[in-house]
Parts: C-alpha cells; sequence; structure tokens
C-alpha cells in the first residue's frame, strides 16, 4: 500500500507499509525500527534477544506505531522462514527488510579458528540471504520491495578481524548480485556501510570501544562520535517508497572519515 497524496508520500512515506529490522532489540537496529515506526511504518523486530525485542516493540506502541517482536536466530532458517510466513500472514505485505543483525567479537588472525570464521560469516552475511529469500515471495508478488544489508566501512581498512572484515566484504557482494537479479520484480537492494557507532554493541567490546573512539574520531572531517540514529537516517532514506531509482549501492555513513 501506498501513500495516496504527494504530501502523504513525504509527510508519512511509509504508511500503510510492512518493515522487518532484523537485530532491533538493541543499537543500531533499534534506531532504525524508530525511525521507520515514526513515518508510519509497521516495524517487525526480528531479535535473537526475545526480551530485548519485546521492549523494543512495546516501546514502538507505545509512541504510538504498530510493532510486534519476534525472538529468533537469523541464522535459522526454519525460523525464519516461518517468521517471515507468519508476518505476511498477519500483516498482509513485507515491503522493507532491513538485514541489520550482526556480530563483531574481537579475533586476531592468529587467535582465529573455524568455528569463529563460520559464526560470523553465519550471523553476519548468511543470515542476509537467508532473511532475502524468506521476504522475496511478498515482495515478488507485490511487485515492490527494498532490502538494505548492512557492510562496515571496515572493508576500506580492514581494521576489525579477517572474519568480520570478509563478512562485510561478502555483504557488498550480495547486495550487488541480488540487486541485479530482484530489479525485474520490482526490488531494490543496496547496502550501508556504518563507521564507527556507539552501540551497546561497541561497548561490549570494553576498553577497546574508547581506544577505536579516540583513533577514529580524530580522522573524521565530522569530529564526533557516530550515533545509532546517523545510520537509521541513510536506511530510512534506502527503504523510501520514492527512492525508486537507486539500486546496488553502498552508502558511506562515518562522518567523511573515508572516500570510496
Ligand atoms: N557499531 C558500529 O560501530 C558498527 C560499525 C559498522 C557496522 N556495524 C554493523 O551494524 C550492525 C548493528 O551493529 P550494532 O553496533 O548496533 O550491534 P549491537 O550488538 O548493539 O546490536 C546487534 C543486535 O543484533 C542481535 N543479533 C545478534 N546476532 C543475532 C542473531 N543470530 N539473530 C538475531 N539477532 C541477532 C543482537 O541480539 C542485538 O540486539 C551490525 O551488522 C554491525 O556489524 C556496526
Amino acid at each position: 500500500m501506498q501513500p495516496t497524496t504527494a504530501h502523504d508520500a513525504y509527510a508519512r512515506p511509509f504508511q500503510g507499509q510492512v518493515g522487518i529490522v532484523t537485530g532491533a532489540a538493541r543499537g543500531i537496529g533499534r534506531a532504525v525500527a524508530r525511525r521507520l515506526a515514526a513515518d508510519g511504518m509497521r516495524v517487525v523486530v526480528w531479535d535473537l534477544d526475545g526480551d530485548g525485542a519485546e521492549q523494543a516493540a512495546a516501546e514502538l506502541r507505545s509512541a504510538g506505531a504498530d510493532a510486534q517482536a519476534f525472538a529468533l536466530d537469523v541464522t535459522d532458517e526454519a525460523a525464519v522462514t516461518a517468521a517471515a510466513q507468519a508476518v505476511r500472514g498477519e500483516l498482509g505485505r513485507i515491503d522493507a527488510l532491513v538485514n541489520n543483525a550482526g556480530i563483531y567479537p574481537h579475533v586476531p588472525f592468529v587467535d582465529l579458528t573455524l568455528e569463529d570464521w563460520r559464526r560470523i560469516m553465519r550471523v553476519n552475511t548468511e543470515s542476509a540471504f537467508l532473511c532475502s529469500k524468506a521476504v522475496f515471495p511478498a515482495m515478488r508478488d507485490q511487485r515492490y520491495g527494498r532490502i538494505v544489508n548492512f557492510a562496515s566501512a571496515v572493508f576500506l581498512n580492514g581494521v576489525g578481524g579477517p572474519a568480520y572484515v570478509a563478512s562485510k566484504a561478502a555483504a557488498i557482494g550480495l547486495t550487488r548480485s541480488s540487486a541485479r537479479e530482484l530489479a525485474e520484480h520490482g526490488i531494490t537492494v543496496n547496502a550501508v556501510a556504518p563507521g564507527l557507532i556507539d552501540t551497546e554493541g561497541l561497548r561490549d567490546l570494553g576498553p577497546r570501544a574508547d581506544e577505536l573512539f579516540g583513533f577514529v574520531v580524530p580522522s573524521q572531517l565530522i569530529r564526533r562520535r557516530g550515533r545509532p540514529e546517523d545510520i537509521a537516517e541513510c536506511v530510512a532514506f534506502l527503504v523510501a517508497p520514492a527512492n525508486g531509482f537507486m539500486t546496488g549501492q553502498l552508502v558511506n555513513v562515518d562522518g567523511g572519515d573515508s572516500f570510496h
């Protein structure tokens, strides 16, 4: 369902739309969920953290939005497929998918095991493929969809451990290939590459988080810490119905730290 007047298209661009945001119990995903809900989207939170997901959805509902939560692991194909079918069954459509869920444990090359490598690739990259496959039937039948994948500015500088950097570079490849194949179905696929963003996940790195900010902020043109809302604003643009001529692109949101 699209906004009915030109005014609505800009004032409440997501009115009547349904969007899934993965990893939205906290951090960037939660800010994305808030931003989309504020502009009228019915937001569905998918997160491993069931309590956090429910709290995020409750916060959106208390602000007057329509929101619901699913506790699920985005690497679990059966769970993701069933959840996508449930969203479509209950809400009738799926307009946007934001593949934000991700992990970034700091594991240097010398300590990295195959098990670590597989876990990071599964959560960061395989999940985006699984979730995109799961929403595809709804988007194809509607002949409309917006998918946003999460890369990272680390693909430019290699900071972040081999598995994490490789997983984010793979997200860019997935974006470009799926953009090519899904365009004929009216689906755009773009990626955002956040710079260093102050989130709960980053804080979990302990003192390393402050070390990273101390190193990164002075090299940015905009000399402050990145905020989840900075990324949410970009995602809102990427999934906007009016943004229909942009696909396969990577948008770097890092305070001007790097150009590519
Ligand atoms: N924070 C940064 O500096 C930064 C920079 C570049 C890219 N990113 C990317 O942005 C995204 C969000 O990062 P963040 O800092 O907000 O992270 P975060 O740790 O604060 O939040 C991530 C959320 O994803 C959920 N999640 C993790 N694994 C999951 C799984 N298997 N299934 C379902 N949910 C799962 C977590 O429960 C959590 O709610 C990630 O893809 C990350 O790689 C973050």
